[in-house]
């Protein structure tokens, strides 16, 4: 598959020796990239969303923590592992439901446990965590592709998605999940017509479906999250395509705040939702949506964040879960790199 942004949303910059992403804050109006060197500067960019979306975020977790071990001075092995413990702990906390971030680390971490023994140096185990860390980017690049021809198989030229939040190039190592069919059925001549939903209260569809799906030559339009029901009642949508954050063992799936609302009235109207992901996001330990942490986030995101001057009252009393979890008999199919799953789900 072609590369059409020409760049990466999150890589390893070898001139630097830094995590290198594009500012996912800053978008669509400027394209900005930021140099990561320090846990601090990781946390923030994971915490503020400059960068997001499941796979990314797990992509640049693994790629800056071998950064920051790269820049860590250690008197000894021990020192070495012990510093990797707890960077790897507060980088865990910087975002509670994407699983991936938790996959990634805890590769590292078991193979870093794995490589203290023999005659392995310290620059050794540096080199071994920069490795895998862009060894798990390189098997995303692939898991993309491979999720994009199985999904295709499942839409027709001419058909009309709708698609939440975004789970496109941005959001992963490159070409995206949910969007990543649409791009590889443009490279194949074939016609989708997406439709955006806003993704309230950050707005990536907003922002960031639309800048990529418009860059990429895509026809999309943009609309309101609450018009998907009347877009639906009207007959323009064949299908529902969104990204994921966790997927419970029973396929219960956590994504953006607002997907539920799709897939409920996708059943309604008996349009197919399909949810596409890598398998680093099928969570072992989880048994079912019950069991995922959702995320909350602060108040001013819904009342202040993108208004001129505030749009609530003072000291209102906000809900902002960043994350709802679709049960999974509403998901018609769930698509990996691995195939195309079908209801009822057993990942175990
Ligand atoms: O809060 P975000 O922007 O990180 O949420 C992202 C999503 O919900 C995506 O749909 C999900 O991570 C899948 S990205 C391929």
């Amino acid at each position: 598959m072609e590369n059409i942004f020409g760049y990466d949303p999150v890589e390893y910059d070898f001139s630097g020796k830094c995590l290198r992403i594009i500012d996912q804050t800053l978008l669509p109006l400027k394209e900005s990239f930021v140099c990561i060197y320090n846990e601090e500067d990781l946390i923030d960019a994971i915490k503020t969303l400059k960068v997001r979306g499941a796979p990314a975020i797990g992509i640049a977790a693994a790629i800056g923590v071998a950064v920051v071990m790269d820049n860590y001075e250690a008197k000894d092995m021990i020192s070495f592992q012990m510093e990797f413990q707890n960077v790897m702990k507060r980088v865990l906390k910087s975002r509670p439901t994407a699983v991936n971030l938790g996959n990634a680390l805890q590769r590292l971490s078991g193979l870093l446990s794995e490589s203290l023994s023999g005659n392995t140096t310290i620059p050794d185990l540096k080199k071994i965590l920069l490795e895998e860390a862009l060894k798990i980017k390189d098997e995303d690049i692939d898991a993309n592709i491979s999720m994009a021809h199985n999904a295709l198989t499942l839409l027709r030229d001419g058909a009309t998605i709708l698609t939440y939040c975004n789970a496109g190039h941005l959001a992963v190592s490159r070409y995206g999940t949910a969007l990543s069919p649409i791009y590889l059925a443009q490279q194949k001549g074939m016609r989708l017509k997406v439709y955006a939903c806003e993704t309230r209260p950050l707005l990536q569809g907003a922002r960031l479906t639309t800048y990529e799906l418009t860059k990429a030559g895509i026809d999309v339009t943009l609309v309101c999250d609450n018009m998907v029901a009347s877009l639906m009642a009207c007959g323009k949508i064949d299908a529902v395509v969104t990204g994921c954050d966790r997927i419970a063992l029973n396929g219960d799936t956590a994504n953006k705040i607002g997907t539920l609302t799709l897939s409920v009235c996708a059943k309604h109207y008996g349009i197919p939702h399909y949810v596409i992901g890598p398998e680093t996001t099928i969570d072992k330990e989880c048994e079912d949506g019950s069991g995922i942490v959702i995320e909350q986030r602060p108040s001013y995101e819904v009342t202040t964040m993108w208004y001129k001057q505030r749009l609530a009252p003072e000291n209102l009393s906000v809900f902002n879960p960043a994350f709802d979890v679709t049960p999974s008999h509403l998901i018609e199919a769930i698509i990996t790199e691995n195939g195309i799953y079908r209801y009822p789900y057993n990942f175990k």
